[in-house]
């Protein structure tokens, strides 16, 4: 076993990091507050192959391993989970699957240039009334010939008014359940599909979330990704690498907000003294590096197990559901270190705990989490 980071991780890392402080933090504050999305900053990122990493280099992307996704989306996250969101959909939940299982035509035509980031992609498997509940789809996509007629809305898709490729999933045979839903690859600009508003939200507000709504939309028959029947098992497997990427989005929120309250507590005086000398404050610290540490050796695991081919679906379950939980509790005692600052936007701290909060919930609850991993012991 060696808990060494390779030289191209610790180059990663540096990147990512450089990147972060020089283009992520101007402005992160003015984003959140007006819930802007990082346009500008995430075509960067896809110029810096941040949005392709782990696409072969013949599709335009990095050809790198998951531990060194893991590890740059560690390091944004640290300061804007908003950018990072965009990036984790793009790699896991859009390039993944589109390499593992779409056709050389799809690959020309859609996956090299979303590894490229010439453009962005989303994943639309969320509706108003099938969320955790995945499986009851309502959006139908009816054969027609040559093509599929696909009816229905999505909810809270991430990327939603940025992307230009959309991965639809969709029942194509409502009466076999989960084995009648199939995976669509659906283009912005087609008849029939439209972008609704963009949700107000309590954290990642510089994240586009918005619904989709699809009214007789013609999708060709070769925009399928897979068979008939195969979408709701192409969802989960995907579902299963993107919360490696979630649980390293959490991991990187609660290490940002750490980072911040160990330089504050050194600056901070109290008591004629700074606040790092009072011992309840060293116990803050204490317990908030053990916990990042901790999270961080199951993300790296998860990404480890994923990268030998083994099977990845309880680590990375056990990844986002810690790390996520670690999210949060740091974050709010990020906040406690800082005293009356950490309750203010200008320390940062505040958006952390907001942005913490949303990987508890999206790609599958902490609830849903216990559910894959008590399954998977119970199998
Ligand atoms: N990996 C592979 N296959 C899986 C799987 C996994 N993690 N979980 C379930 N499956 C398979 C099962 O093996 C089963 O297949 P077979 O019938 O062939 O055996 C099939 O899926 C149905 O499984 P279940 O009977 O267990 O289905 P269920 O209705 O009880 O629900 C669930 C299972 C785990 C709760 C699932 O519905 C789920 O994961 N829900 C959460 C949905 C979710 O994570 N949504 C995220 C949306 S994307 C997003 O959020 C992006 C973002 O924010 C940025
Ligand atoms: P519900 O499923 O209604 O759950 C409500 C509560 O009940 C939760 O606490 C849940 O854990 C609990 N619960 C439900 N079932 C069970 C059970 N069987 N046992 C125990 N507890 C249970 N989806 C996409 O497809 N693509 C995206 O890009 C995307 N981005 C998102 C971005 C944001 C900001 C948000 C908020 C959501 C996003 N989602 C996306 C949707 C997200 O995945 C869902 O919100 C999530 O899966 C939960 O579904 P729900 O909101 O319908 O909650």
């Amino acid at each position: 076993m060696d808990f060494q980071l390779t030289e191209e991780h610790l180059a990663v890392k540096e990147a990512a990091r450089e990147f972060a402080q020089t283009e992520l933090l101007p402005g992160v504050i003015e984003r959140d507050t007006h819930g802007i999305f990082p346009k500008e900053q995430v075509k960067k990122m896809g110029e810096l192959g941040f949005l392709g990493m782990m696409v072969k280099p013949e599709n335009n992307g990095g050809g790198m391993d998951t531990l060194s996704y893991v590890i740059a989306m560690e390091e944004l996250s640290k300061i804007d989970a908003s950018a990072s969101v965009a990036m984790s959909v793009n790699n896991s939940l859009v390039c993944w699957g589109l390499e593992k299982y779409g056709t050389e035509a799809q690959k020309e035509k859609y996956l090299r240039p979303l590894a490229s980031g010439e453009v962005l992609g989303a994943f639309c498997l969320s509706e108003p009334e099938a969320g955790s509940d995945a499986t009851s789809q309502r959006t139908e996509a009816k054969l027609n010939g040559d093509h599929y007629i696909l009816n229905g809305t999505k909810n809270w898709i991430t990327n939603g008014n940025s992307a230009s490729i959309y991965l639809v999933i969709a029942q194509t045979h409502p009466e076999l359940g989960h084995k009648g839903i199939s995976v669509f690859i659906v283009e912005r600009e087609w008849d029939g599909f439209v972008v609704g508003k963009k949700e107000d939200k309590l954290g990642i507000r510089g994240s586009d979330t918005h619904s989709l709504m699809f009214t007789d939309v013609k999708v060709p028959v070769e925009n399928r990704i897979g068979e008939e029947g195969f979408g709701f098992t192409y969802a989960m497997e995907t579902l299963n690498g993107g919360r490696i990427g979630i649980a390293a989005q959490a991991l990187g929120i609660a290490a940002g907000a750490y980072e911040l309250a160990l330089a504050y507590s050194k600056e901070r005086e109290a008591f004629g003294k700074p606040i790092s000398k009072h011992q309840a404050i060293q116990f803050k610290l204490a317990d908030m590096a053990t916990q990042i540490e901790a999270a961080r050796l199951l993300v790296y695991k998860a990404a480890w197990t994923k990268d030998q081919g083994e099977d990845y679906s309880q680590a990375s379950a056990i990844a986002k559901l810690y790390a996520s939980q670690v999210a949060m509790d740091v974050t709010v005692e990020a906040i406690q270190v800082h005293g009356g600052y950490g309750y203010v936007k200008e320390y940062h701290v505040e958006r952390l705990m907001r942005d913490a909060k949303i990987t508890q919930i999206y790609e599958g609850t902490s609830e849903i989490q216990k559910i894959v991993i008590s399954r998977s012991l119970l199998r």
